[in-house]
């Protein structure tokens, strides 16, 4: 049956990614469901636009910038180019790419706002939180750490304790210390706005539970855990300081990063539509297009329930859908730094070919909101079995076989195997639609275990070896090659690449999910290129160790492997919270790589305060045989003119890192965590320019 209903007018997005912290495979979970989704609507024939933006305010990307010495805005244009460049590797086709630090999400913010304002749910009210006095800053809740107020177990963050499972306020922590600087937070009192969200409960428990707007488990979830009690007022504003927009009618205050972040789908949108000459009321203010939002299962609250409210509020189109999903675990458990597997986009793109993660990933997907496991082992036997085994060994075992004769003109007879084939075209869809890939891909993997089932028995390479017996040759190769590009197609939201390679190959590209119905007859081939290796074990190894390598001090927060229902009921999770400086030992490495750090005794010759910064010095050292300039944090410490004269260790041979500041050229070692610092020093008697061995 051909497919022959009206195109759909679309809008699809995944949740932004923080502007903090570097893309991982973790969070390709979201990026490929959504992009093999969005490729498979397009192929479909629909129209459809993917936006995405990166989601940058917040405390913790302004202490990144601090702890830099740069602005937060430089943090930024690294950080979009960044991601951009991740997404690109892996395939990831947005249509439009923005940022939350916009001057168009600027104006959607106040616009929204103005809407809530005049719908009577901003509601006002004093608030206690902790003050880094050092840092000058308000703490998040995971900024905070002290004794959990039940149970007395030390070092706990300020939302929940580890240990009994209590959740409790900042405030009511034993003894709490500032995670950023170690410091004895002070409480202060500032205003806080909130939006009183109850007011819409009846809205939010209709639209949660109707229309399939969300997957059955998770509206059971919404209702269970916040809609069968009356809905807490939200807290959308902070004090200065505060990397945000500052709100407009409440000077000094800034709007939380969970309140302009959604607002950066509308404004990606409108950037979008400006670019483009298209109408941004025609997408969100009137019916006619469908609003779909990929989520992690860790966000469900603040897209099904705040969400939903300010669109509903701001008399704006509401989603069609929010497809929610689980996390990513690897060999069974949470990533980890020092097991190597927390693996960055691009270190897994220096390693390994994309395609395979898309595969394994869509392979491994359901409609559902379980957790997904990347078992390396099994994800090197899958793609070699599936992908090179089954899909391009058809190709590379008959392709070359025609390479002079191209394809017969009439379509052979196959038994059968062409019309099965395209017959699964609806059920395959289907599950598709439904982001029930993993049920797309055994569906598929059956179709190619028939066409190699057919190969196998008509045995070409046998054939090419009668001349006599040359039309039935390409007899055979027409059917195994029609084949193929029937699997190629139905592969293609998941494959793009392959998708090209194969156009190329049979000079035809993929114009529609309905090309799978018509064979492609009486064509030459382009000469065939090699189109997929085998997975190498060595290479999965070789990422593993360069991530371990990687391991950076400050981790973006990774949303830990819980399950949905665990989230706390009284609060969200805490999603804008900085990690605490906890160093766990580097993994080992071998006495090679240790002599590969040159550190050596240097002299200080001078030392100053950077004015922009608040803990750097700029250092002008002696090696001994040259001077050097080296930016260290270590200003809280250190009187700058304490230092004149002193010997210290620094690392010689580390490349040059440009700064705001200036170029360091060299790193002074320091014991410490941030909130204590100890330089290192050689005894007496030691030489400026001397090795440490
Ligand atoms: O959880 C996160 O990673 C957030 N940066 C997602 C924001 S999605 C949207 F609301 F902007
Ligand atoms: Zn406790």
């Amino acid at each position: 049956m051909l497919f022959m209903s009206t195109p759909r007018r679309i809008l699809v997005t995944s949740a932004l990614p923080y502007a903090n912290g570097h893309i991982h495979i973790g969070h390709l979970v979201e990026y490929l469901q959504t992009d093999i989704w969005v490729r498979f609507q397009r192929l479909r024939g629909h129209e459809v636009r993917y936006m995405c933006a990166d989601d940058t305010h917040g405390t913790a990307l302004m202490l990144r910038a601090r702890q830099e010495g740069i602005s937060e805005r430089e943090v930024l244009e690294t950080m979009s180019r960044a991601h951009q460049e991740d997404f690109q590797r892996f395939g990831v086709s947005f249509d439009y790419y923005g940022s939350t630090d916009s001057e168009e999400n600027r104006r959607l913010c106040h616009e929204i706002w103005a809407a809530l304002r005049k719908a009577g749910l901003i509601a006002e009210r004093q608030v206690s939180q902790l003050y880094d006095p050092k840092e000058g800053l308000f703490l998040a809740d995971r900024m905070v750490k002290g004794e959990c107020p039940r149970c007395g177990k030390p070092d706990q963050y300020g939302d929940n304790c580890e240990s009994c499972g209590a959740t409790y306020s900042p405030t009511e922590l034993k003894n709490p210390r500032s995670a950023v600087s170690g410091a004895v937070p002070e409480t202060r009192l500032s205003t806080h706005l909130f939006i009183t969200i109850e007011s819409l409960h009846a809205f939010l428990e209709t639209w949660t539970q109707s229309d399939d707007h969300l997957q059955p488990s998770v509206a059971n979830y919404l209702h269970g855990h916040f809609l069968s009690a009356p809905l807490q007022d939200w807290d959308v504003s902070r004090p200065a300081p505060y990397f945000g927009f500052e709100i407009p009618d409440s000077p000094g205050n800034y709007w939380y990063v969970w309140f302009d972040a959604p607002i950066g789908y509308l404004a990606a949108t409108s950037e979008w539509c400006r670019k483009n000459g298209r109408d941004f009321d025609e997408i969100w203010r009137r019916p006619g297009w469908e609003i779909y939002h990929f989520i992690g299962k860790d966000i469900t609250y603040f897209h099904a329930l705040f969400w939903p409210a300010m669109l509903h509020a701001a008399r704006l189109q509401l989603p069609r859908r929010i497809q929610v999903h689980g996390f990513l675990t690897v060999n069974g458990e949470k990533m980890s730094k020092s097991r190597g597997t927390f693996v960055r986009a691009a270190t897994y793109a220096d390693h390994l070919d994309p395609s395979y993660l898309r595969y394994y990933y869509a392979s491994r997907l359901s409609s559902k909101v379980d957790d997904l496991d990347l078992d390396l082992e099994d994800f090197a036997t899958r793609v070699n079995a599936d992908l090179v085994g089954k899909v391009v060994n058809l190709v590379s075992r008959t392709a070359r076989l025609v390479q002079s004769t191209g394809l017969s003109a009439q379509y052979p007879e196959d038994g059968g195997l062409f019309a099965e084939a395209a017959a699964q075209s609806e059920d395959i869809a289907s599950a598709y639609e439904s982001c029930d890939y993993g049920r797309a891909m055994r569906s598929v993997m059956k179709l190619a275990d028939r066409a190699n089932e057919y190969v196998d028995r008509m045995q070409p390479w046998k054939l090419a070896k009668q001349p006599e017996r040359a039309r039935e040759l390409q007899d055979v190769c027409t059917v195994a090659l029609n084949a193929y590009r029937q699997l190629a197609l139905y592969l293609s939201p998941v494959l793009p690449a392959l998708a090209a390679q194969t156009a190329e190959l049979f000079g035809a590209p993929f114009e529609s999910w309905d090309a799978v119905q018509r064979p492609l007859l009486g064509t030459s081939l382009q000469p065939f290129r090699h189109l997929m290796s085998r997975v190498d074990p060595r290479q999965v190894q070789a990422m593993i160790e360069a991530s371990k390598a990687e391991a950076p001090p400050a981790p973006a927060p990774q949303p830990a492997a819980a399950p949905a229902a665990a989230a706390p009921a009284a609060a969200p999770p805490a999603r804008d919270a900085a990690s605490a400086p906890s160093e766990p030992l580097a993994p080992t490495i071998g006495f090679e790589d240790f002599t590969k750090v040159d550190l050596r005794v240097a002299k200080i010759l001078s030392a100053e305060v950077v004015e922009s910064s608040r803990k750097l010095l700029r250092l002008r050292v002696s090696l001994g045989t040259e001077e050097r300039t080296i930016f260290a944090g270590i200003r809280t410490a250190y009187a700058p003119e304490s230092l004149l004269g002193r010997l210290i260790v620094v690392v010689a041979n580390l490349a040059p890192r440009a700064m705001k500041v200036g170029t360091s050229e060299g790193m002074a070692l320091a014991a410490g965590d941030g909130a204590e610092i100890f330089l290192l020093a050689p005894d007496a008697g030691a030489q400026p320019g001397q090795r440490i061995h």
